[in-house]
This record gives structure tokens, C-alpha cells and sequence, in this order.
């Protein structure tokens, strides 16, 4: 797809209906509660459709909010497209949330789709988050938008949602609350699980309202990037289970279904409490940005620790592929996706390019149009890792991972009994809080795709990352991919050759893929 740039002029535009969108404690949706606004949205061939859209903001989503800043969502529903009106009653919805780095997420402040700031406290988009307790996540700010695309804020953001309008779609966006937030008393109260209890509210909002809300509300598709894409694929996974109820009734979120059709993840930061194992697993011959070696019996520890968690996972590998274990996993990142990704990345460029990009990366083999190369290769053209190790539970509790699993008044805790067991805080306990597993389980998609598989689960599964993304293990979401597969689940997951954190080169793809699994 060519990459065309979009030239968002959101703007207010005829009549402007009455606002709060939803009295205090009300979850019933206005229809007449919009701004008609008008936009371009440049499409993937480059080709500027003119976008009138109804938008609705700021809708409080809970009966109950603890924080409706972030509590909240905005509906934009195109009306017409090239002066052809159009009728998204029976469209589906895309829900795009804007989490990035288990911040807060806001879309109150919107001026029209896909113009949110993304997560507080960053520059907006995915992993834009700067974390107030240890250090950001530091996400690339390249996040969704490869195309061009870009919003109110000036970033290159948000491509899916603007595709998605001008595809006649109706999109959804809501807010989450995130793990720095702290109320008055010193408590943090948007650590985990709140960001997937939240957007399951926003899913039962949705739902509740079918009839009175443009769109098929049985034809959901979240979308999310990075710790987006982790509680997008644990939306995926986890839809209607029992888990979350107690949690939603305390929101008095609306009585209704929170399972979605469909969910697109990119760069997903999830399996957090096998994070760490996998990451030295994959990462761990790499030195770090610094020119430094993590330390060796950290890694190794790490490592053996994966070992024994993949052959418990007992996953096929797609398209064959047997079980999948530290000894052949390599080999299968390699075949599956790695060569595929090089392959049409190089069958793209002209034959000069391709020239200059095989002269200047001489471990690729180009033979009959298709890319080979080894494992050890792979991990040396893509050079430093972005983390330390252990990259989430840090002995220091320094991560964004040990904020979302904070509680209370305490700011970041272990969520791995390694992390604890090496603690560097001076903390005393010799076990986990006794909360810990509860989270781990309610914050994992992959508890609900193993083992007993959840029956409220979507069935069509979009998954992207980049190959140079070494914010995670690059088997983190073929893991992922994995499980969805072996339960018989549609799955489209492919990796973008040399992109790093938060790409989406794809965009238009993903539209396409959404009118096909949902037509
Ligand atoms: C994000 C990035 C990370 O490296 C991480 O650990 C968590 C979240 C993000 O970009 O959202």
C-alpha cells in the first residue's frame, strides 16, 4: 500500500447538537447527542475522500465512575463519503482504544476522530507515556500512522480510526485508566485490572445500547497498539468471562455482553509474568543500547525459566509446525515469520533497491524471490535490545510493569517470584502478595486461550509486530497467534520486516480484513 498522507482538517461543521452526552449515572446513549464535523481521510492508494461524521463526545460509559475523565468514550459515525450519504447503522465498530504503556487514556479533550492525546502524560498515540513512577516505557512515537496519517495533535497517529471512518465504519474510542493515576488519599487507582475492566464496560455500554447507537454491536472489532494491543488481544480473549464481574458491577457498568468479534493487536505487551524469560530467551545474546552485556546468570536464569513455560504451553506452531519449544522456536520465528516478512519487504523494492538493500545486509540469501537467513544472523542485524534484564519485573521495581501491578498507596510491586526473590527495594516477604495471581490471571489473554479455552472469545485474530521491536520477545504474540490457532480461531499475523516498536505498515489491510470477517 502506498503510503499517503492524511490531512486531517476535523472541523466543526453545521449544526451542533446539545452535549453531555449521558446524564450522571444514565447509560443510555443519545442519538441526537452529536457534532457533525467534517474531515479528509487519505486512503492507502493515496486518494483524499471528503468524511462527514456525526461525533459524539465524551460519553461516561460507567454508572458508577471512579474517574470519568478517563471513564468516558467518543462515537464517530460517517453520514457521508464524497458527497454519497452513507448509513452506518449496521456498519461494524471499530473500538480503538489508546492505551499505550499501561497509562491513562483520555479521550475527553478530542476534537473530532482519532484526535485524542493518547495516553496522559505523553505525547500522545501508543507508548507516548511518560511514566511518573520509574521510566517510560519509551515507545517509539512512529505508533500507528506508517501511512501518514495524521491527527489534531500533529502525530502520526490513529490510522486505523480515520481508515475506518472513511471506510464507512463507525468508531469508537474510548478512555481507560491508567496505572500513575493517584487519588488524594496517595492511592493508585488505575493499576490492574482497571484498564481491561474498563474497556469491557465500554464494550457492555456499547452492546446495551444497540438500536440507539449506530453500528452492529454484535460486530465489534477492537484495535490497540502495544500495552493497547495487550488489553485489545485480552478484550479478544477474555469476552463475557465471570472474572471481571465483580469488578464491573462495582462500576455499574451496563448489564450486557462484553465479548467483541474481532480483535486486532500490534506490538501486544502482554504475558507479562513470562515476559522476562522470553525476552532473554530472544534478546539475550544482544548487547543493550549502551554497548553493555546484561548480566550473564540473570539472562541464563531468565532463559531456562521460558524453556520450561513454552514446553508447559504445549502450542503447535501454525501452518505444521509441532510443538513448539526454547530448541525449535528459533527456527520457527525464522520460517513462519521472519523470512516471509524479509521476502515481501524485498519483492516490494525495485530491483535497485533491493540490490542496495541485499548489498548492505549480506546475511539475507535471495534466492527464486524469497529471503532466507539464520537465527544468530537475524538477532545481529537488529542489534542492541531496548531493555535490561529482567525487562519487567527489574529488581528495583523501576518498570512501567511493576506500576500496573502497584496497589493501594504502594507504587509498583513483583509480579514474578524471581523478581521478588532478587529484590533490590529491601523488601522482606518471600512470597508474591496474595492478590498477585488473581491480577496475573484477570491481566493475561493467554489464561484464556490455554488450558480451558473461554467460550466468550472472539474469533478472528489480527496481529502485527515489528521485527526490529525488541520492546518485548518477538514470541510473545506468535504465542499468542499460536493458541488462537490451535482452538480452530482465524488468524492473520504477520511481522513487519525492520520496523520497530508500534508500527503498522498495514493499515489498509486491516480495514479490508475487517469488511471480509465481518461481511
Ligand atoms: C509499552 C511499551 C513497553 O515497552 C512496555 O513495557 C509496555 C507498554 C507501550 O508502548 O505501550
Amino acid at each position: 500500500a502506498a503510503a499517503g498522507g492524511l490531512a486531517l482538517s476535523a472541523r466543526a461543521a453545521g449544526r451542533t447538537q446539545a452535549s453531555p452526552s449521558s446524564a450522571s449515572g444514565s447509560l443510555v446513549f443519545d442519538p441526537d447527542g452529536y457534532t457533525e464535523l467534517t474531515t479528509t481521510v487519505t486512503d492507502t492508494a493515496g486518494t483524499e475522500h471528503q468524511v462527514t461524521y456525526h461525533f459524539w463526545k465524551a460519553i461516561t460509559y460507567v454508572a458508577k465512575p471512579v474517574d470519568a475523565k478517563y471513564q468516558s468514550l467518543n462515537v464517530s459515525v460517517p453520514v457521508e463519503i464524497d458527497g454519497v450519504a452513507v448509513d452506518a447503522s449496521d456498519a461494524p465498530i471499530l473500538l480503538a482504544n489508546t492505551v499505550g504503556g499501561y497509562m491513562p487514556s483520555t479521550v475527553t479533550e478530542a476534537t473530532g476522530v482519532g484526535a485524542s492525546g493518547g495516553p496522559v502524560g505523553g505525547g500522545g498515540g501508543a507508548g507516548g507515556g511518560t511514566a511518573s513512577t520509574g521510566p517510560a516505557p519509551s515507545a517509539s512515537a512512529s505508533a500507528p500512522g506508517a501511512n501518514g496519517n495524521t491527527n489534531a495533535n500533529g502525530g502520526a497517529l490513529n490510522t486505523n480510526q480515520y481508515l475506518a471512518l472513511g471506510a464507512g465504519y463507525v468508531v469508537v474510542e474510548p478512555g481507560a485508566r491508567g496505572r500513575t493515576l493517584v487519588n488524594s488519599a496517595g492511592e493508585y487507582y488505575g493499576v490492574a485490572p482497571t484498564v481491561i475492566v474498563d474497556l469491557k464496560a465500554a464494550v457492555r455500554y456499547i452492546r446495551a445500547n444497540k438500536g440507539r447507537i449506530p453500528g452492529d454491536t454484535d460486530r465489534i472489532v477492537s484495535a490497540g497498539t502495544s500495552a493497547g494491543g495487550a488489553v485489545s488481544a485480552l478484550l479478544g480473549a477474555s469476552g463475557d468471562s465471570p472474572l471481571y464481574d465483580r469488578y464491573l458491577e462495582e462500576l455499574g457498568a451496563a448489564d450486557a455482553s462484553d465479548a467483541v468479534f474481532a480483535a486486532g493487536a500490534w506490538c501486544p505487551i502482554t504475558d507479562l509474568e513470562h515476559a522476562d524469560g522470553a525476552y532473554e530467551w530472544n534478546w539475550g545474546a544482544n548487547a543493550l543500547t549502551t554497548g553493555k552485556q546484561v548480566d550473564a546468570a540473570v539472562s541464563k536464569a531468565l532463559t531456562a525459566q521460558f524453556a520450561q513455560y513454552q514446553a508447559g504451553l504445549k502450542l503447535k506452531g501454525l501452518n505444521g509446525f509441532g510443538p513448539l519449544n526454547a530448541r525449535n522456536y528459533d527456527a520457527y520465528l525464522v520460517r513462519q515469520y521472519l523470512e516471509p516478512s524479509a521476502t515481501t519487504y524485498l519483492a516490494a523494492l525495485s530491483d535497485t533497491a533491493r540490490a542496495t538493500y541485499l548489498a548492505a545486509n549480506t546475511f539475507i540469501t535471495w534466492e527464486n524471490g524469497k529471503a532466507s537467513f539464520s537465527w544468530a544472523d537475524f538477532l545481529t542485524h537488529v542489534g542492541a535490545r531496548k531493555k535490561t534484564a529482567p525487562a519487567f519485573d527489574a529488581f528495583d521495581l523501576s518498570t512501567g510493569e511493576n506500576n500496573e501491578f502497584g496497589t493501594g498507596t504502594t507504587a509498583a510491586r513483583h509480579f514474578t517470584q524471581y523478581g521478588l526473590d532478587n529484590d533490590t527495594t529491601g523488601l522482606t516477604a518471600k512470597r508474591l502478595d496474595g492478590d498477585i495471581p488473581e491480577l496475573l490471571r484477570l491481566m493475561n489473554p493467554m489464561h484464556f486461550l490455554t488450558g480451558k479455552p473461554n467460550a466468550g472469545r472472539s474469533r478472528h485474530w489480527w496481529i502485527r509486530l515489528g521485527t526490529k521491536d525488541s520492546d518485548t520477545s518477538l514470541t510473545v504474540s506468535a504465542n499468542l497467534a499460536a493458541a488462537a490457532d490451535g482452538l480452530g480461531d482465524r488468524v492473520d499475523h504477520l511481522y513487519y520486516w525492520d520496523q520497530g516498536h508500534g508500527a503498522n505498515t498495514d493499515p489498509g489491510d486491516f480495514i479490508a480484513w475487517i469488511a471480509e470477517v465481518t461481511g
